[in-house]
Parts: structure tokens; C-alpha cells; sequence
């Protein structure tokens, strides 16, 4: 009870919450914290999964393997047959009260994995996770997983897919919205934030996409991967291990192949590194489909050898193919799968049943579940994540915020209304999503007797056809200021959509530059799900506000920034490239013998592009100005598997309060192999207020530092280590550790 309240308090402290009046309403059973439970439980739910799997036919053992989905060809009989292990997409407590019923009519009443993709939300939306990762703010993120899980769990859902943890360097991948990112480092945080919050909102995490789905070629969602043993380990790996050390009970295999072999297919991925070297107790369950896709692939004849292929190297879950309920028996009734195999992937999957707690679990509470959902206390998480993920790009003249001698502004776009709101699931009547027009917040926000005028120009949100553009220019022409809200075809984002251009819809580009043509100074606010190439923008209107769709509050917290109310504090987690040719454009680059140095041919530079991002990882303005001094180490050398201690005064010098997000990247300049310009290795989101200077201490673990050769074998190497210290990935201050063999 004592913890209980400590971490409450803990949690309402840092996310700076108050507390709320009204008494929450009690949390059914199935919305209560899961995860793994301990080794001497584990025991004894080993010694109970012998004993059902010793009662079970080889129908019912298949049937443990099989994940079906709400909708069109769904059979409730099969689970009353005992013939499916888990659904997907019930998101009406009712119904998932009908099949939980179902599986009590079934001979062995093993109850359901019951899963969604509630990724950013449920009932409450927050921002989407690369919005979420703009925060710099993990507990923040924890939190907003949190609410997700819970939403989700008083429904009956009792798994998330989620967290997407695919690293993201290419933002022609229109997938990137649901991961956190191009860096490994903050990407595991994340990753781990993630995972910890859905489990302790009482669903079990999904880590996705293992793996390398990101590193898509050319950005074209479900494309080849190739990726080099090292940068696998170093870079798209991390996230994963971050994930399963913070408890992730499942996993899903990617789409594509990796280095040639389907990562539905491998071996190598799934079951040697995963559970051999990992040591991953969980289950592992395909993508939709992805287990008939191997004929696709071209590894499969056909569906059986699909199967077949996909059991032995360690898929134990098949997600909507129906392969494994066709042909796995007979496989295994013919000895090309061995009972043994087919054994341990049901051995699996009801571990995870087991230590979730839903055997003796009592069916969702429907009558409960409506009080649920947006909580206040969820919409304040919902309300400070998404004042937290605005990131300030440009800022010319300190045009933001708002200020009082503005007496007129012209709200331009249909983005600026919620009805277009992306979301994932259809909360079914669960709960309204209300969501602030942005008009309106800015009407309530701004000083008495100003005027907002709001014209959509669009026929709809994401606008791709225009309504009346004229009214749109007349309105802008006519006030002071113009804050635009603007943003991608929604169609354009999320899973397979993939692009080759990154800039506003035609008509959305085609409304800026008339806006920027009246002369009123533009305040463009984005709304999309990736960096887009903004460096015509960047030259020509006022401010760049960056948001990435931001939920139930998202509008609400826009106009908090606009006006100043909040100060913001949002970083890009990926960098934004200056043209589409760039890409790959990530911060973290190794060095090249021919780097840029003057900028002439036979350095390695593009003769029509800087080379550099437009908007660098990390980066972010804010109303206040930071600044960095006395930047030193406790130690100037340090054992390779010692401690470094890092200090840096970071002081706001500017008038207001503010959360500066203060960043440390290393550089090893002499190692074994080439290693990253620079790298991230901690980071601190912290409250300056103003004119305050605070004394951050960072402490890096040498061990961490290290990086893994052509063959996976990790290694941190003695020498030199620089160490940089600022606001973004650019960051300027240095100090240095000379680190020495223990
Ligand atoms: C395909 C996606 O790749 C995966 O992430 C998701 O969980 C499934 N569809 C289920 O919706």
C-alpha cells in the first residue's frame, strides 16, 4: 500500500499532475498491472503448463498457435471447439464478454489472448509515439502508455501490439510515427518507458518488428533489408534487448527479409539469438498474414512448407493466415514437424497466459468499463504529452508566442478542426473524443477583444482539394497574424505509406505560398507523421511549429504554445533532411576519409545539397535561451568497466521558465573500427527556471560505450573518449575521458 501510494505521488510529482478530487473508480481485475511473475511462481506454472499439455490433443495444441480477428469470417464456434489461442481487434467489451463466454463452453477452458494495436491510445488519444518521443520525456511516455494499457485492459483487451520499436533513419517510411526515432540509444529508453507502462496498464507488450523492418530499402514500407551484423547490433537490436529487460512478454516478427532471409523465417533472429543467447521466455507472433507470405518471399512452395518453416525457426503465434490451423497437425502427424517443436511454441504461448494471470481470471467487467475511459486523469497525461511533443523549429523575430499588440489572427486549414483525428481504434461508443478546436483554444487563450478568424480552405483535414481558397486569403489578408495549419494527406501516413517526396500536398504548399504572399507574417503549425522537407518554408514564414498529430488534447496544447501558456520543449527525434536526396540523413554518421571541409568536389559532399539536416536530431527552440559552461569530468581517466561522471552548468538566461532537454553525445576518435561521429549517450529534461542555472551530473557506464564488430562480438575499447554537451546533436561544449584497460 506504502509503495503503492509512494509511486502514485512519485508519479504525480514528476509529471507535475495535480491531484485530482474525485475518487477514481476501482479497476476491475482485468486492468490491473501484468508482467512476469517470479521465479518460484514460474515453477510452479511450468509444473501446470506440463500437466494441460500432457490433456491435450493435437487439434487443441494447434489451436493455442492460432490468432484470428474480429470481423468477417469469424466463427465463435472455434473457440467453443477449442480451436483458437488468441483474437484480435474486439474492442467492445460486450463482445469480448462473448467470446471470453465462448472459451468456458470449450473442453479445456484455456482462456484467450485477447490483442489490439491500442499503440497510442484507446479511448484517450495521445500524440502519436514519434509525437511521444519528441517529449524527451520518459516518464512522461510511460505514463501515456500507461493510460493506453488501461483504457485498453478495462475493454478485456489484455495485449497491446506495441511498442513499435524500429529504428528510423529514412522518412520516406511512412511507419516511422509509430517508433521513436533514429537513435539507439534514446530509442531503447523509450522502448523500455513503453513496454513498462502498457504491462503496468495491464496488457502484455508486443516489442515490433523484429527485425530491421525499418531499415526498408528506399524507405518503401515491407522492402528488403540489408544490414551489416554490426550496424544490426548496434543499431536496430538495442531497442529489442531494452524491451525484454523491461519485461516485454511477446514479440512479433517483421515483414521483410533480412540479409535475404524472411525475418518470418529466421532461425538465426528468433530462436538463437532471441532464445538461445537472449534467453526470451515469451512468445513470438507473426505479422498479419506474414506466414503465407513466405511463398510470396519465395522460401515456401506453399502454405504447409510455410508452416512449417515458420514453426521451426520460432514463430509459435500465427497471426491471421490460417496456415498453422491448416497444415500444422498434418505436418506434425507426419513427423516433418516434431511434437517436441509444436510442444514448446504451446509451452509458450500459455506461459504467457499464465503469468498474465488470466486462467481464473473473471470475464471483462462491461458495466465497469465506460467509467474508464478518458479519465481527467488520463486526459491530463493526454493534455501535458502533447504540450510536451510541440516542437518549436523556427522562431524568426521571437514572433512566438502570440504577442498582445496581436489584435486579429486568422486560423487557415481544416487540420485546425479534430474531426480528421488519426486513431487506431474505434473506442465503440466507450467514450466521446473530445478534441479542442484550435480556433477555440486560441479564442479562450488570447487577451480580450482579439479576434481569430478560422477559414479551412480544405474540404477536409488533410486537405488534398480545396473548399474556398479565396476566403482562406481574404481572412489572412485581413489580421495580423496568420497561424496556418497544415499537414499531410492522412492516407500518406502510417503503414505502407511509403513516399518519394516529402513535401505538403500540392494544394496545402499551394495555400502557403499564397498566405506568405499577403505579407502577414505566417506561423506554419504541422500536423503529420514524419519529418517533411521544409527547407522552403524555413525561408519564408515566420515559424515552424511541429507537431506530430497529437491526439485528444492535441489542439488544445497547440494554442497552449502558441500563446505562451506553455513554454515549448518538444526535439526532433529524427532529423529532417533538407531535400528528399540526402536520405538517409541521421546524425549519428561515421566519420569518411574525404569529409567536408571547404566544400569543394572530392569531399565527400553533394555539389547541389549541404550536406548536413535541415533541422538536426535533438533540436528544438524554446521561449527561453539555455546555455552550456565548466563542462568537466570527475575523473579524467577511467577503467573500461568503471564509471564516468560528466558535470555541465546549464543556466536559463532567458525570461521565462523553461524545460531545456540538456543532451551528451560521445565520440571515440581512435578505436578498433570507424565509430559514430557522435553519439547519444544520456540526456536530461529538466526545469530551468528563469535566469536559473542548475548543475547536471551525468553518469555513463564505460561498458556502454562500446560497439560490436562483423561477427556480433561486443567490445569498448581503451583510449580517448570526447564528450559534447548541449541542447541538440550539434551541441559544442566539451570535455573528454581517456578510458584504460581494467
Ligand atoms: C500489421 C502491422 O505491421 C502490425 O504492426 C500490426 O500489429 C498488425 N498489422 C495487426 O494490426
Amino acid at each position: 500500500m506504502f509503495l503503492r501510494l509512494a509511486v502514485a505521488l512519485l508519479v504525480l510529482c514528476c509529471l507535475g499532475q495535480r491531484p485530482h478530487a474525485q475518487p477514481a473508480p476501482a479497476l476491475p481485475e482485468s486492468a490491473q498491472a501484468v508482467g512476469w511473475k517470479t521465479a518460484r511462481e514460474a515453477v510452479a506454472i511450468e509444473r501446470r503448463i506440463d500437466a494441460l499439455i500432457a490433456r491435450m490433443t493435437l487439434p487443441e495444441k494447434v489451436g493455442q498457435l492460432v490468432l484470428t480477428g474480429r470481423g468477417d469470417g469469424f466463427d465463435i464456434r472455434r473457440i467453443r471447439d477449442g480451436l483458437i489461442g488468441g483474437v484480435m481487434n474486439f474492442v467492445v467489451p460486450r463482445e469480448v464478454r462473448e467470446v471470453q463466454e465462448a472459451v468456458r463452453a470449450s473442453r479445456l477452458k484455456i482462456p484467450l489472448i485477447i490483442g489490439l494495436d491500442a499503440v497510442h491510445g484507446f479511448s484517450t488519444y495521445f500524440p502519436l509515439p514519434l509525437g511521444q518521443a519528441a517529449t524527451f520525456n520518459p516518464a512522461l511516455i510511460e505514463e501515456a502508455a500507461y493510460w493506453t494499457g488501461r483504457e485498453a485492459s478495462a475493454a478485456g483487451v489484455n495485449w497491446t501490439f506495441a511498442p513499435m520499436v524500429d529504428m528510423s533513419r529514412d522518412p520516406r517510411w511512412g511507419r516511422g510515427l509509430e517508433g521513436a526515432g533514429e537513435d539507439p540509444y534514446y530509442a531503447s529508453v523509450v522502448a523500455a518507458a513503453r513496454t513498462r507502462g502498457y504491462q503496468r496498464g495491464g496488457v502484455a507488450a508486443t516489442v515490433k518488428h523484429f527485425v530491421g523492418y525499418g531499415a526498408a530499402e528506399a524507405g518503401r514500407d515491407y522492402n528488403s533489408t540489408w544490414i551489416p551484423t554490426s550496424q544490426l547490433h548496434d543499431l536496430h537490436l538495442p531497442p529489442f534487448r531494452a524491451a525484454f529487460e523491461a519485461g516485454s512478454m511477446t514479440a512479433m516478427a517483421a515483414f521483410n527479409a533480412l540479409n535475404g532471409m524472411p525475418a518470418t523465417a529466421h532461425r538465426g533472429m528468433l530462436t538463437e539469438l532471441l532464445r538461445d543467447r537472449w534467453k526470451f521466455k515469451g512468445f513470438v507472433v507473426s505479422d498479419f498474414g506474414s506466414i503465407t507470405e513466405l511463398r510470396l518471399h519465395g522460401i515456401a512452395a506453399d502454405d504447409a512448407e510455410a508452416a512449417r518453416k515458420a514453426l521451426l525457426a520460432g514463430i509459435d503465434m500465427d497471426m491471421m493466415s490460417e496456415v498453422y490451423h491448416k497444415h500444422l497437425a498434418r505436418e506434425v502427424a507426419a513427423g516433418r514437424v516434431p511434437m517436441a517443436a509444436l510442444n514448446e511454441a504451446v509451452r509458450r504461448v500459455l506461459r504467457v497466459k499464465f503469468h498474465l494471470g488470466l486462467f481464473g481470471r473473471p470475464d471483462v467487467d462491461v458495466a465497469a468499463a465506460p467509467a474508464l475511459m478518458q479519465t481527467q486523469a488520463a486526459r491530463d497525461v493526454a493534455l501535458k504529452a502533447a504540450q510536451e511533443s510541440v516542437i518549436l523549429l523556427r522562431n524568426a523575430g521571437d514572433i512566438l508566442p502570440i504577442r498582445d499588440s496581436v489584435r486579429s489572427v486568422a486560423v487557415i486549414g481544416a487540420m485546425a478542426v479534430p474531426e480528421d483525428e488519426r486513431v487506431w481504434t474505434d473506442p465503440a461508443g466507450l467514450g466521446r473524443r473530445v478534441v479542442q478546436p484550435l480556433p477555440d483554444a486560441l479564442r479562450e487563450r488570447l487577451p480580450t477583444g482579439a479576434t481569430v478568424r478560422y477559414q479551412p480552405a480544405f474540404t477536409k483535414a488533410c486537405g488534398t482539394e480545396f473548399s474556398d481558397k479565396a476566403a482562406a486569403i481574404d481572412a489572412a489578408a485581413a489580421s495580423d497574424m496568420i497561424v496556418a495549419m497544415l499537414g499531410e494527406d492522412c492516407e500518406f501516413m502510417g503503414e505502407g505509406a511509403s513516399r518519394t517526396q516529402l513535401g505538403l500536398p500540392g494544394v496545402q504548399q499551394e495555400l502557403l505560398e499564397a498566405l506568405v504572399a499577403t505579407g502577414k507574417p505566417v506561423v506554419l503549425v504541422l500536423a503529420t507523421g514524419r519529418p517533411l522537407v521544409l527547407t522552403w518554408a524555413s525561408e519564408k514564414v515566420a515559424a515552424i511549429v511541429q507537431t506530430f498529430h497529437g491526439g485528444t488534447e492535441g489542439r488544445t496544447a497547440i494554442a497552449d504554445v502558441l500563446t505562451g501558456k506553455v513554454n515549448p520543449s518538444g526535439r526532433t527525434p529524427m532529423s529532417f533532411p533538407r531535400s528528399v536526396g540526402q536520405i538517409p540523413v541521421y546524425y549519428n554518421q561515421l566519420p569518411t576519409g574525404r569529409p567536408q571541409q571547404i566544400r569543394q568536389r572530392y569531399e565527400s559532399i553533394f555539389m547541389d545539397e549541404a550536406n548536413d539536416a535541415l533541422y538536426p536530431f535533438g533540436f528544438g527552440l524554446s521561449y527561453s535561451r539555455f546555455s552550456y559552461a565548466n563542462a568537466r569530468v570527475a575523473r579524467g581517466s577511467v577503467a573500461v568497466n568503471g564509471t564516468i561522471e560528466v558535470m555541465v552548468d546549464v543556466a536559463n538566461t532567458g525570461t521565462r521558465d523553461g524545460q531545456e532537454v540538456a543532451q551528451l553525445y560521445i565520440r571515440q576518435p581512435v578505436a578498433s573500427r570507424s565509430r559514430p561521429l557522435r553519439e547519444l549517450k544520456a540526456f536530461e529534461k529538466v526545469l530551468l527556471r528563469a535566469g536559473e542555472t542548475k548543475t547536471l551530473l551525468f553518469r555513463l557506464d564505460a561498458a556502454q560505450l562500446g560497439a560490436h564488430d562483423d561477427e556480433g562480438r561486443y567490445s569498448v575499447d581503451a583510449g580517448l573518449v570526447e564528450i559534447w554537451l548541449g541542447g541538440s546533436s550539434r551541441a559544442d561544449l566539451k570535455t573528454q575521458v581517456m578510458l584504460t584497460k581494467s
